[in-house]
């Protein structure tokens, strides 16, 4: 398909739109140069016709016939005189050699004689009948002649008009080629606004919103950008802390040394291993977005997540004397991915299990508040200062009143719980627990429509 063009479209229509036009102006002249002539021809054949009344033919007659005059020096638009007697016997005729009969009647008429139409005014007098007329194609051809100068300077005026709007459509169309070319020169590193300033207001929406995609733009890749540096930044510490256990271990002489250098390492390899998990996962979930990516439209029982929770994580929870439950009363379905609800519900009660000094209590609830599906995970542990609640959704933010033990973590857990919930609709944040000790990770989703 041919590509649209808005100069093509508008060179269409305004030639288009004077072509149609110049045959309506043409005929509109020639039907008003055609009432002009009838007007001043229809007066002229009654004054002719009254003067000729007014004579004495015998005497004011040529004896030798003569033609007419032609009012615009036209042969066809000649006139005629006739004056017959009242029994009809021709006394005269200025074209006596066409017969030439019209019907007496008094005043204008149209008649036909002879194979053709004529304009008549005809004088009854007592002792004549006196006619003057002239053709009706005289007067058409008069009328159309008129007309007809008017199409030269129509073509003209078609031509200049057509020549003006190439020349206004390429300085209209300028601003765009402007655009484009400032556009063209931009760098995703320099994503500058574009000038808005000399812009003709019709482009000015076009600009804004290209302005305001651009500052989203480079809003998006700042934030790649710190995502890639701050990863980095990260994943150096514990390989840098792996290479150390490595030459540690080679060092080892004794068995006893070496099985503890490789616990060490092993436990380092685990930690390296899990803050790449969450960059994987952070990254991919922060990237996906709703259009493109839709959520899976299952039902997700979130009842069901926090039993299967706790069953997963008890052994973490034994193995530091916490007594994990869950306080699930009723059912609570959610709309959304499965996995990505259970990686939340991982994350809260990971770091409920981690934060919380051994013989501590995490319960996981979930309940309706006001039908809205609640998921809560409370804690009697340190908890997080109130300062502190907004940043810790922070990637990499850990908190430095968190307890030495939680050094595994890689401040991700938090961001990755927000970005699941904002995919959900949900929303996160933290409160202080029961009777102010402790943490309570809350999690709102909508309330079924
Ligand atoms: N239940 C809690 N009690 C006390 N502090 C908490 C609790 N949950 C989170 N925090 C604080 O918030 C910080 C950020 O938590 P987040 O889960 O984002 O990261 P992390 O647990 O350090 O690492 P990751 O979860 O990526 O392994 C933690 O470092 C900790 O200081
Ligand atoms: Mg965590």
């Amino acid at each position: 398909m041919k590509q649209p063009s808005i100069r093509r479209q508008l060179m269409i229509w305004v030639i288009g739109a004077l072509c149609v036009c110049a045959p309506v102006l043409v005929l509109v002249a020639y039907l008003l140069a055609l009432t002009e002539i009838d007007e001043v021809l229809d007066d002229s054949l009654r004054q002719t016709a009254m003067l000729l009344a007014d004579r004495d033919l015998a005497g004011t007659f040529p004896t030798k016939p003569t033609v007419g005059f032609a009012p615009y020096g036209d042969t066809q638009s000649m006139l005629v005189a006739v004056a017959r007697r009242p029994d009809g016997g021709l006394m005269f005729s200025s074209q006596p050699e066409i017969s030439l009969n019209f019907a007496p009647t008094p005043g204008a008429s149209i008649q036909t004689a002879n194979g053709a139409r004529w304009h008549v005014f005809t004088v009854v007098q007592s002792d004549r009948v006196i006619q003057v007329a002239q053709p009706v194609a005289a007067r058409r051809e008069g009328a159309a002649e008129s007309a007809s100068q008017l199409l030269l300077p129509l073509l003209l005026l078609i031509a200049l008009v057509g020549g003006l709007l190439v020349f206004a459509l390429r300085r209209g169309i300028k601003p765009l080629d402007d655009l484009n070319a400032a556009l063209s020169q931009l760098r995703e590193t320099a994503l500058t606004p574009l000038e808005a300033r000399e812009v003709p207001v019709e482009m000015l929406p076009l600009v804004h919103t290209l302005n305001d995609l651009l500052r989203r733009l480079e809003q998006a890749f700042e934030a790649q950008r710190n995502f890639v540096a701050d990863a980095a930044h990260e994943l150096r510490s514990p390989v840098t802390a792996l290479q150390l256990q490595v030459q540690l271990l080679e060092r080892c002489t004794d068995q006893a040394t070496q099985a503890a250098a490789t616990a060490e390492l092993s436990a380092g390899i685990a930690r390296t291993r899990h803050l790449i998990e969450q960059l994987l996962f952070l990254s991919r979930t922060a990237a996906e977005d709703g259009e493109r990516n839709p959520l899976p439209h299952e039902r997700v029982r979130l009842d069901d997540l926090a039993r299967a929770a706790v069953v997963r994580l008890s052994p973490q929870a034994e193995q530091r004397c916490i007594d994990l439950g869950a306080n699930v009363a009723l059912e609570a379905s959610v709309e959304g991915d499965q996995l990505q609800l259970e990686i939340l519900v991982s994350n809260l009660v990971d770091n409920a299990l981690r934060y919380t000094p051994q013989g501590g209590i995490v319960d996981v609830v979930v309940d309706l508040v006001e039908r809205a599906p609640t998921l809560r995970v409370v804690d009697n542990g340190a908890g997080v200062p109130e300062a502190e609640r907004l940043r810790v959704f922070d990637r990499f933010y850990r908190s430095p009143h968190a307890p030495a033990l939680s050094e595994i973590g890689s401040g991700l857990g938090l961001a990755i719980v927000k970005a699941i919930a904002d995919r959900h609709g949900a929303v996160v944040s933290l409160h202080a627990g029961p009777d102010g000790i402790g943490l309570e990770a809350r999690v709102v989703f909508p309330a079924p429509g």
